[in-house]
């Protein structure tokens, strides 16, 4: 899968013309007697000396024309329209159409084209279900040293540790997918690369009419929960969780715009 500028470089169709060693992001290509010569040890494969090459030498389908790409407006729609969802049909996505969701991961940008995003998918209620089990043993143990109390007091969720102690899932809210976005460790920018992918699949997610929740409880979770690790992703770190299904309701009210700031340096 992984792009080789030096295989797929077609030298017949090559006019020399120097633009594939202009925008190469590590200086890999160098124009010798007119052509590119790669220096592919070094290179990342990102593509960009193909992307931009006005013969097509490297044999790229072409890009969607500008009319085809989401416009601004519609992108904020998108962002208006986005919530997180608490409230989960209980109707759950095939393997198919989470593959799907999915398929933007072929597209998430990461540092020097590191790649190497794994998603490990729960699926289905009953898998879910299995989460929580060692959640609720976990919260058990703590009520019995009393220091749940503590943890509640101190951080300010008695109410939330309380509703959790009723049986209430309020940490996955019932939903029927829940992603786990892991990085190798080794890789500099990982835990960016996590985000920015977890981030475009809520975005695909949402185009698809699926809701999703971040779920930072989860994932501060996964520390103490060693069951919900998994040999598959051995010398990675988690950077992401997210929760993903079709809303029980959908959202009829724009939340008021949140502050931000901008600061001219
Ligand atoms: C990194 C991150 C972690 C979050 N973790 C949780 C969570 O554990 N539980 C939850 O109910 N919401 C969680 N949220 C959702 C936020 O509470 C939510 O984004 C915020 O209230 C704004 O609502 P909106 O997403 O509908 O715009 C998380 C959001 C982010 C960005």
């Amino acid at each position: 899968m992984r792009f080789s500028p030096e295989r797929s470089f077609n030298k017949s169709d090559c006019t020399g013309c120097g633009i594939c060693e202009k925008v190469c992001p590590s200086g890999v290509i160098e124009i010798q007697n007119g052509y590119p010569f790669f220096r592919i040890d070094k290179c990342i494969a990102c593509g960009h000396c193909g992307v931009y090459c006005p013969a097509n030498c490297f044999g790229f389908d072409r890009v969607p024309e500008t009319e085809d790409i989401c416009s601004s407006e519609k992108y904020l729609k998108l962002l208006e329209a986005r919530r997180s969802i608490r409230y989960f049909s209980t109707i759950i996505p095939s393997e198919e159409e989470i593959c799907n969701v999915l398929s933007v991961l072929s597209q998430s940008p990461t540092g020097v084209n590191k790649q190497g995003i794994t998603v490990r998918v729960v699926r289905g209620a009953e898998a879910v279900e299995e989460l929580l089990r060692p959640v609720k043993k976990l919260l058990r143990i703590l009520d019995c040293t009393g220091i749940s109390f503590l943890i509640g007091k101190l951080t300010g969720m008695s109410a939330y540790l309380r509703k959790l102690r009723e049986g209430r899932d309020i940490i996955f809210r019932g939903a029927p997918v829940v992603f786990f976005f892991h990085v190798p460790r080794s890789n500099i920018t990982g835990r960016t690369d996590g985000i920015i992918a977890a981030a475009t699949v809520m975005h695909h997610a949402v185009t698809l009419g699926y809701g999703t929740l971040w779920n930072g409880i989860a994932e501060k979770l996964f520390q103490l929960i060693p069951s919900w690790h998994s040999s598959d992703t051995k010398g990675t770190r988690l950077t992401a969780v997210l929760c993903m299904g079709y809303p029980e309701m959908a959202p009829e009210w724009k939340v008021p715009p949140r502050d931000y700031m901008v600061k001219w340096c």
